[in-house]
């Protein structure tokens, strides 16, 4: 892998999933599976093997599937969740096994252990799990709220233990951009071993700044964003996979980093995830939003209409959209009017514009949006017709 290739995990599948009320079936699972192995989505975390039979069975059936991503299963710092994520797993053409474990002070608490107990079972869990399988993935859970000391430690435990990529959770969505770049810089620089595995980053939105988050680790080192389509997940959800992906393509300028994903395929996967989860998609959400390639004003529709890079800083194709759009409302201007009268076929003199511009203001002043039948019926009302 070249230095400058981010290579993206989804886990739409899982940690997308765990968001209360967004649970898939099994087919629909697949189906987005296959469609993220289509566009090029370098691992996908299918599932949590041990939650329930139905997620062993998706992750294995996934696996089997499978053309081109590495698919990899959840499991907590435990031999039986292992065992069960390994077998999920085995028939992957690449597999892998990501355990994880919470190492903060808050999360220590929880299972009662020292740190010295929690180093151990750290060493004990990953290497069990890399005698199953060449390809570990180890995450200190709330690593963004644990010691610093304690963490290098760990990390090094991990990788000495046998983990391939060390993933750096922000569990909590607690830290801000340039912590997240120092943290992964300063880890690269300071665990022994740290430049034989890949770090990862996998940021959550509570306070809006996990794409940002995502980013600012690539910056400091990290070579694996882990995200979500629509930044789907816990709590306010997941690194955005369609933001951070466009991210690094429009801004690369200043971002020299690459992905495998075929960005065409963006918008048809976030349609699938919407109706598959119940998770409809805000309208202003950047890249896959109703509105983020639409606008309403005089202005900008005018700009729109004169060179897209006015308001435009990606094409709408290059996201799988057939084109930008002009719905006319109350703020659009003449150019968008004239615009959509020959898109409908219909030809006016300036006198007949104008007249018709009153009305069509008249009406947008009492309705949202101004449809194509409006515009009709406007026309037909005064017989403006040439
Ligand atoms: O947010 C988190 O810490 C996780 C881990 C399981 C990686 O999802
Ligand atoms: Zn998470």
């Amino acid at each position: 892998m070249t230095k400058d290739r981010v290579l993206i995990f989804d886990t739409t599948l899982r940690d997308g999933e765990q968001s209360p009320g967004a649970t898939m079936t099994h087919d629909e699972k697949l189906e987005i599976a296959e469609m993220l192995d289509d566009m090029g989505v370098d691992v996908i975390e299918a599932g949590f093997p041990i939650a329930s039979e139905g997620d062993f069975r998706a992750v294995s059936e996934i696996a089997q599937r499978s053309k081109n991503s590495t698919i990899c299963g959840l499991a907590r710092a435990n031999f039986k969740d292992i065992d069960r994520c390994a077998e999920a797993i085995k028939d992957a053409g690449s597999g892998r096994i990501h355990t994880f474990i919470g190492t903060s002070p808050l999360h220590r608490a929880i299972p009662n252990l020292t740190m010295d107990e929690m180093a151990d079972k750290i060493h004990e869990t990953v290497s069990h799990a890399r005698n199953l399988c060449d390809n570990v993935q180890w995450s200190p859970m709330d690593a963004t709220r644990t010691e610093w000391d304690y963490l290098c430690r760990v990390i090094e435990i991990a990788i000495k233990a046998g983990a391939t990529t060390i993933n750096i959770p922000d569990t909590v969505g607690y830290t801000a951009p340039a912590e997240s770049a120092d943290l992964i810089k300063r880890l690269i620089e300071t665990v022994p071993g740290a430049d034989d595995v890949i770090f990862a980053t996998h940021c959550h939105n509570d306070l809006g700044m996990a794409t940002a988050n995502a980013l600012a680790a690539v910056a400091g080192g990290a070579r694996q964003i882990e995200c979500t389509v629509n930044g789907l997940g816990e709590r306010a959800g997941n690194t955005a996979l369609e933001e951070v992906v466009m991210a690094l393509k429009v801004r690369n300028d200043i971002m020299p980093f690459s992905t495998g994903i075929d960005t065409t395929k963006i918008m048809n996967i976030s349609r699938r995830v919407a109706t598959a989860s119940g998770f409809p998609v805000q309208f202003n959400k950047a890249i896959v939003g109703k509105n983020a390639f639409a606008h309403e004003s005089g202005i900008h529709q005018d700009g729109m209409l004169k060179n897209a890079e006015t308001f435009e800083i990606m094409r709408p194709e290059d996201v799988g959209l057939a084109g930008t759009s002009l719905p006319l409302g109350k703020h659009s201007g003449r150019a968008a009017l004239r615009a959509k009268l020959d898109t409908l076929g219909y030809t006016m003199a300036d006198n007949q514009l104008n007249d018709l511009f009153v009305r069509f203001k008249d009406l947008a002043d009492r309705k949202k949006e101004v449809f194509d039948d409006d515009i009709v019926a406007l026309i037909r009302q005064n017989d403006t017709v040439e």
